[in-house]
């Protein structure tokens, strides 16, 4: 381990954080809290405040095409959510957790900002979905993507790949 990484026994995960933020994170509560992890610019919150604009100027950040208000609707039917903000408080990762009250639990909506990408935050913003999904009670946590995404979800974010099926409900508009 490098000599400014510490390792911190964290709500039983074993996480790398560096050394400088170990205290903080060890006086964290247990739900929303900050979450610092590979890309140490960045904190990693659970069910913080995001407000639609700001998913909305994300999402065009990356090229996306946002409906306004799309926040704002869909947020009584998430579980939890991630965001991941620069120190001067910018959303740079995002990804909404979606359920069905019981023991399914849905990923969606995954972002990095692309000044943000390839610097492990889509990895880690995925884990602390994945362990809040667990801590809620849940059982299983679904995604699907395009083939594009297999380096992502599955070897990075570490899915385990499943038949599914799709039905197309409207045509594109
Ligand atoms: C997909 C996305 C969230 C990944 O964010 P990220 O912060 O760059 O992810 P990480 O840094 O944790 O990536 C870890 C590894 O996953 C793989 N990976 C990351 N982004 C990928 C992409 N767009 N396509 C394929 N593989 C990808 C790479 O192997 C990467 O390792 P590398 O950086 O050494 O190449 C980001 O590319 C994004 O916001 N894309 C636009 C929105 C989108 O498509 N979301 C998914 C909806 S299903």
């Amino acid at each position: 381990m490098s000599g400014e990484l510490a390792e911190l026994l964290f709500q039983g995960a074993a996480l790398l954080v560096p050394r400088r933020f170990a205290d903080a994170v060890a006086g964290c509560g247990a739900v929303v809290q900050p979450w610092l992890m590979a890309d140490d610019d960045a904190q990693i919150s659970w069910r913080s405040t995001v407000s639609d604009a700001e998913l909305v100027e994300l999402t065009e950040s990356h090229g996306g095409s946002p409906l306004p208000g799309w926040w704002d609707r869909l947020r009584e039917h998430s579980l939890g959510w991630v965001t991941a903000r620069s120190p001067a408080g910018q959303l740079v990762g995002f990804v909404n957790v979606a359920w069905d009250g019981g023991d399914h639990a849905f990923l969606i909506d995954t972002k990095t900002r692309p000044s943000h990408q390839h610097r492990g935050l889509g990895t880690a913003v995925v884990a602390r979905a994945v362990q809040e999904s667990r801590a809620a009670g849940c059982e299983w946590l679904f995604v699907d993507f395009g083939p594009d995404l297999t380096p992502f979800y599955i070897e990075s974010c570490g899915f385990e790949p499943t038949p599914a099926g799709l039905v197309r409900l409207k045509e594109r508009s």
